[in-house]
């Protein structure tokens, strides 16, 4: 008996230890691109928005310290695109709020995508990801998207083409992050946003060819749209005084019993049943603001902006769906790599309307079918 716990104990820490080294690699690998490229590792495309956020008057969810009713903060929001510089193509949308109309200081950021669950859902597969995402993707994702039929199906499920306004999406936490009430209970939660009156119909969702193909990205080979169309739209909507509204909603979940034991659904591969445990409105998001290019550049979101209400739980290992939190935490140094590039080698432009600009990156073709 006693062998047997030694025996757990240094299974444990060893498993610690892997899990650090390859924190610490990614971690590494993420920086340089951000400094040398000049780059958010993902996201890169994107826009900044301004407006307001408000708890809601009676919430359902219990009393917590952090989300006081009717509260108001203001509120900067970037919509973006994981990866490729062209709204045209198809590629998975997201929405990161900051509780703060600041840069980088601010109570609380919450990182959303597209979709119900991602194409890699702990550190382990977040690895193999990164390996043929640097491989230069399309045909190069085939052999992961092959070993693992949840990643092929995240990407369907997660990919956007040609949205008409990105108030017209729905976006999710994904991972399970923690919620202390005033009850003084441990629960989890997730976030997602949504359009205010949705009518469950998400603008730019797959069509079954692209749901199953989620891998060929490039735009319609008779696309009219510009690389830039859906950041130029947002623009025109603000400057022609249109407010996108969205609600806040989170949904709550209690521990296992047993918290020696990490139950299946706390996976980001795993969406939590809505009848058992359903979104609740947290806040109303009205955004009625573009700010300039440089103010998006310079601002960043990052998941270590949280009371300590709502903690970020610990990863034991790298196949511990809580890793990848242990690797986003870590990559506050990629932020910070990225905003000391352009204090070293100046800003980037911004890219071009047309696919002809040297930057314009295709993705790596197949065969049809692959
Ligand atoms: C479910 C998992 C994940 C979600 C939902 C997510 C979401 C996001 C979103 C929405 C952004 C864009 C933020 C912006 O607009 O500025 C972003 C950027 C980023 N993410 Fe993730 N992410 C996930 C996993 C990861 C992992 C595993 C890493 C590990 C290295 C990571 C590292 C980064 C980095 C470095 C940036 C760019 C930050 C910057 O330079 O400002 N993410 N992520």
């Amino acid at each position: 008996m006693i062998e047997h716990k030694i025996l757990m104990a240094i299974i444990a820490v060893y498993r610690r230890i892997i899990l650090a080294l390859v924190t610490f690699f990614v971690t590494l690998l993420v920086i340089a691109n951000s400094l040398f490229g000049r780059v958010r590792m993902s996201h890169e495309n994107g826009i900044l928005l301004r407006g307001k956020l408000r708890i809601v008057d009676n919430p359902e969810f219990p009393e917590h310290d952090f989300f006081e009713p009717g509260k108001e903060f203001t509120c900067r929001l970037r919509h973006a695109a994981a990866s490729y510089k062209d709204d045209a193509k198809l590629v998975v949308r997201s929405a990161s709020i900051k509780f703060a109309d600041s840069r980088i200081k601010s109570p609380m950021d919450i990182l959303m995508n597209s979709g119900e669950v991602p194409l890699f859902w702990d550190a382990r597969t977040f690895v193999q990801f990164m390996k043929v995402s640097s491989k230069g993707k399309g045909k190069h994702y085939v052999p992961y998207l092959r070993a693992h039929p949840q990643a092929a199906y995240g990407g369907g499920d997660s990919v956007r083409r040609n949205p008409d306004s990105p108030d017209q999406m729905v976006y999710r936490t994904k991972s399970a992050f923690g919620f202390r009430g005033r009850d003084g209970i441990n629960r989890y939660v997730r976030y997602r946003l949504v359009p205010d009156s949705f009518d469950g119909h998400e603008s730019g969702a797959p069509d079954d060819w692209d749901r199953n193909h989620a891998w060929l990205q490039n735009p319609y080979r008779d696309e009219t749209r510009n690389r830039n169309y859906l950041k130029d739209a947002i623009i025109k909507d603000m400057e022609d005084g249109k407010v996108y509204r969205y609600k806040l909603q989170l949904q709550l979940r209690l521990p296992p019993p047993n918290d020696d034991v990490q139950p299946e659904w706390l996976s980001c591969a795993v969406p939590w049943d809505e009848s058992k445990f359903p979104y609740q409105d947290l806040a109303e998001v009205e955004i009625n603001e573009a700010l300039d290019y440089e103010e998006s550049q310079m601002t960043w979101f990052d998941m270590s902006n949280h009371p300590p209400s709502l903690p970020i739980p610990k990863a034991r290992s790298i196949d511990d769906p809580h890793s990848l939190n242990h690797l986003r935490l870590a990559s506050i140094w990629a932020r910070r790599a990225r905003l000391w590039s352009y204090r070293l080698f100046g800003m980037p432009a911004k890219f071009s309307d047309s696919r002809d600009a040297k930057d314009w990156e295709g993705v790596p073709p197949l065969r049809n079918p692959p």
